[in-house]
């Protein structure tokens, strides 16, 4: 069972950043499948980087939207994206020093995050880049 199953709840109305949504519940899928398997410390940190690089990918190509098109949120916006990059380096960090295995709280926080997130903040901006033209 995956932790996050993509639906149409999900679904700003851009393809493009809907696409970007998905990759980012696989990777967190896979992170938990991986987790489940007691896999080794070296494989679930390698799946943390990739979470983090296409995080950071996927925020930027919002962010450069949001400000194309002079979102008035986008400060906060923002900052909820920092937020999240922030926690994901602190995650990186605890492991590679040993204090933090992977486990369900972690999980649980990924997961929450990004479904909170994306069912909030971004489906708020989701009319506003629409009636933009952006698809
Ligand atoms: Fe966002
Ligand atoms: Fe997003």
């Amino acid at each position: 069972m995956p932790i996050i199953t993509w639906s149409e709840k999900y679904s700003v109305n851009i393809d493009k950043i809907d696409q970007q949504h998905k990759k980012l519940i696989d990777i967190i899928n896979r992170l938990f499948d991986t987790m489940k398997q007691g896999k080794a410390k070296g494989v679930i940190s390698e799946i943390l980087v990739e979470l983090q690089e296409y995080t950071v990918y996927h925020f930027t190509d919002e962010e450069y939207l949001l400000k194309k098109y002079h979102y008035p949120e986008l400060d906060n916006h923002i900052k909820q994206h920092q937020f999240f990059i922030d926690e994901l380096s602190n995650l990186r960090g605890k492991m590679a020093s040993g204090k933090l295995g992977i486990g369900l709280e972690m999980m649980q926080f990924l997961s929450d995050w990004l479904t909170n997130h994306i069912r909030g903040n971004d489906k708020q901006y989701s009319g506003f880049l629409v009636e933009k033209g952006v698809v």
